[in-house]
């Protein structure tokens, strides 16, 4: 992460020249996060480089969620109390510039670890994700996150993993 920060979307920001591949993801930082961030639906973070701060590498949205605990695999449910949802923090999207490859990896990084953080104040026991294709699936599978039950573009990580991680 030398040289490269993350901070809120913010005014100084250009949203307009980010480019992922996906214009669905494109047009969200134009249109819709910081009507988001104003609703308080959704916190969206964005990535810099320390000597050009204005242009985008790439971001993710963070939210509180609800997961019907009954929709996660039995090995995970008996690690968790029989509560009909469990507290989770959702990375509703996360996408870098079609320019910076490597940056996924970051982004996913500094998420986890902010999740981290905040966790301590208020209980997340899972981090949630929603793969937009099948090759988001498999970036995130590749970084340890697992399936729902018959929902495989929806992913999991215990919040004890990434805390383990962390150690
Ligand atoms: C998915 C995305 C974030 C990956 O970003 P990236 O910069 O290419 O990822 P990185 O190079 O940092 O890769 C991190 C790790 O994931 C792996 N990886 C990256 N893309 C992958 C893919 N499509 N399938 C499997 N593994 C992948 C890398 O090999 C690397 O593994 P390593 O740590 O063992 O070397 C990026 O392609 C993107 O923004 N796509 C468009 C938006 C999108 O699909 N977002 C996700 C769903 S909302």
């Amino acid at each position: 992460m030398k040289g490269l920060r993350t901070e809120p979307l913010g005014g100084l920001h250009d949203r307009s020249s980010f480019r992922c591949g996906i214009p669905e993801l494109d047009d969200y930082l134009v249109r819709q996060a910081s009507q988001d961030v104003r609703r308080r639906v959704a916190a969206v973070f964005v990535m810099v480089a320390e000597e050009r701060p204005k242009r985008i590498l790439g971001y993710y949205t963070l939210s509180s969620f609800a997961v019907r605990t009954t929709g996660l695999p039995e090995d995970e449910m008996r690690k968790l109390p029989r509560y009909p949802t469990t507290p989770a923090t959702l990375i509703g999207r996360l996408a870098r510039d079609v320019g910076e490859p490597g940056v996924g990896g970051l982004l996913l990084a500094d998420a986890l670890k902010r999740i981290l953080a905040s966790a301590r104040e208020v209980a997340s026991a899972l981090v949630v994700v929603e793969a937009k294709d099948p090759s988001a699936v498999a970036f995130y599978q590749k970084l340890g996150f697992i399936p729902f039950k018959g929902c495989p573009q929806k992913l999991f990580l215990p919040m004890r993993m990434i805390a383990a991680a962390d150690k």
